[in-house]
């Protein structure tokens, strides 16, 4: 995800777009780009954040500006965005564009001479062709030949408006006196003005500093619907969401969905896999390990990097060494891709930040399309590595992953939050929690109960379910509450019967369980359903409560949700 901003006015465009990128850049801040125009366009773009921008000055009293999260093309000063093509039209983008590498083969064709590697270059070659005398009727034909999700916004040399168009991805205007504003969102712009106009998918804003003129894709007029926003800056950068963490627990059916578009590397199929990672990373790895196994019939090692990196690890030939890391920068993760190279073992990277040091060192990668992650506890970044390991088992099995199916229930799952949040207030002040899974869900069992510790400083630790009773059971109480995945499975049986030895011992058990199960409801403290899934694909639903349900816990703590104690996004140290 990336930020966008546009200002025409009356005022200097510049220091308005560098203030405005401040305010956006924690939706992506590899590289950063500003154009102002008056009778000429003036470009300032470069590798790196807008600080480096803030004592220069570009003339003109409109502008667009761009802070990139790279999703195509590397993170170099060529693919920073604004780009100027023909010295006349410039743009910026947010999104991504299915289809540009066979819209870019047909526009060299014509002649046309790209200056990057991005996607987003390519709206701006086809609008430039499609330019004759009016920007907005350009605009209007060059969106039909785009697929994909989109914001973007052009200006051509001379011309005193601002184009914008939205498909999937947000755009706000704002209302000033005499000037107006576009942006990815209102964070941008909020300290001028909180009057707004949200552009909705398929439309088009064609904006001078005195007139805002809204109309679909066939051209047809709508009336720009104004309202006022009662955020402050901090408010706005998390769109109205308390914290980081819930807007990016929220925003999941998004990013699991720009997951599955991910291409895949050509890799040759593997003898053995060894997934290699640290923390939640680590878990979607143990959760791929059972995917792969099952669906590709391969067999995986699982590792956490921190043991790995020191056990001199026995390799075989035919070897392929995973690295999953949101960050690319975990110190334990990136010495276990180093320890594989210096073995001469292919290196596969599932990464979330493009070109950050896993990315570059490893044989290849593939990116997960997570956006920037702010928030310390992983979500997000999670369910985007689970999406990267099934499509790479059903690669590895000669299929394809579709998973639309699944990634469309998540939003069902997101309105378990009010549900969940009233089972949180029975929980809030228990010190122990045990979480018990069996097969495919232990993993999501570790994940649950590491976001409960990470959040919440509440002790709580996870088992095969099967574990129980060679110990853990002791440790049943009435003070200490399970929570239990007990999905239609395989080994729901086993399950049913290892919450019955818990409730035997007078221990509260809440569970998580496919819609329909009436049974599980006779003998549970509490239960939340959710909706029917093959088991293989439950986790990815699964991952979502458990991850609502730390935070409903912490929040009801007070806890510093976005930055836990002693706890870094990145643990770039041993
Ligand atoms: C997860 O919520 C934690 N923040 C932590 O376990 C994290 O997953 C781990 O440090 C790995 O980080 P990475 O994915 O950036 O490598």
């Amino acid at each position: 995800m990336c930020g966008i901003i546009g200002y025409v006015g009356q005022r200097e465009a510049y220091p308005l777009l560098v203030s405005g990128l401040e305010k956006v850049e924690y939706r992506g801040y590899d590289s950063v780009g500003i154009c102002t125009a008056d009778d000429t366009l003036h470009l300032l773009k470069e590798v790196g954040r807008v600080e480096q921008f803030k004592n220069h000055l570009l003339p003109g009293t409109m502008g667009i500006a761009h802070s990139r999260w790279a999703t195509h093309g590397g993170v170099c000063q060529k693919n920073a965005h604004p780009f100027i093509v023909r010295e006349k039209f410039t743009l910026v983008h947010n999104g991504i564009i299915e289809n540009y590498l066979e819209l870019k083969e047909q526009l060299r064709g014509r002649g046309d001479v790209f200056s990057s590697d991005t996607d987003s270059e390519v709206i701006l070659h086809l609008i430039a062709q499609n330019f004759k005398t009016d920007l907005l009727s350009a605009v209007r034909q060059t969106v039909h030949a785009l697929r994909g999700a989109y914001a973007f916004a052009v200006m051509a040399k001379g011309n005193s408006e601002i184009v914008a168009a939205r498909n999937g991805c947000p755009l706000v205007i704002g209302v000033g006196n005499g000037e107006h504003f576009l942006a990815s969102d209102v964070a941008a712009f909020i300290e001028h003005t909180k009057n707004v106009i949200y552009v909705n998918d398929f439309e088009i804003a064609r904006v001078t500093k005195e007139t805002v003129k809204i109309s679909d894709f066939e051209g047809r007029g709508i009336i720009p619907k104004q309202r006022e926003i009662f955020w402050n800056v901090e408010q706005a950068q998390k769109q109205g969401y308390p914290h980081f963490m819930l807007k990016e627990i929220m925003e999941q059916p998004l990013t699991m969905e720009e997951t599955l578009h991910v291409p895949l590397p050509a890799l040759p199929t593997p003898k053995r896999m060894i997934i290699v990672a640290c923390g939640t990373a680590s878990y979607a790895g143990l959760v791929g390990k059972y995917v792969i196994e099952k669906v590709a019939r391969i067999p995986v090692v699982h590792e956490t990097a921190s043991e790995f990196r020191y056990k001199e690890p026995l390799f075989l030939p035919g070897d392929l060494v995973i690295l999953i890391s949101q960050s690319g920068e975990t110190a334990d993760t990136l010495a276990a891709a180093r320890l594989a190279k210096e073995h001469n073992v292919n290196t596969l990277g599932i990464v979330n930040v493009v070109e950050s040091t896993i990315a570059r060192e490893v044989d290849d990668v593939i990116y997960t399309r997570a956006g920037p992650e702010i928030g310390v506890a992983s979500t997000k970044a999670f369910t985007a590595q689970l999406i990267a390991l099934y499509k790479l088992a059903y690669h590895f099995a000669g299929k394809e992953f579709t998973g639309k199916k699944v990634v469309l229930l998540t939003e069902q799952v997101l309105q378990l939050r009010e549900e969940i949040k009233k089972i949180a207030e029975r929980y809030v002040n228990n010190q122990h929690f045990l979480y018990i899974g069996r097969n495919i869900f232990y993993p999501l069992a570790l994940e649950g109960a590491l976001k409960l510790k990470e959040i919440s400083y509440i002790h709580a630790e996870a088992y095969p379910a099967g574990e129980l009773k060679h110990g853990p059971i002791a440790l049943i109480s009435e003070e200490m509450p399970t929570i239990a995945l007990c999905l239609e499975s395989e080994t729901y049986d086993k399950m049913f019967s290892n919450i019955q030895e818990i409730k035997a011992r007078k221990g509260k058990v809440i569970a998580f369980a496919s819609e329909g199960d009436a049974k599980i409801k006779e003998i549970c403290d509490d239960v939340v359903y959710l909706p029917k899934v093959d088991e293989l694909l439950s986790p990815l639903l699964v991952a979502i409560p458990l991850q609502l349900f730390a935070y409903t816990v912490a929040l009801l703590k007070g806890c510093d949700i976005d930055k836990p104690r002693n706890l870094a996004k990145s643990v770039t140290v041993e």
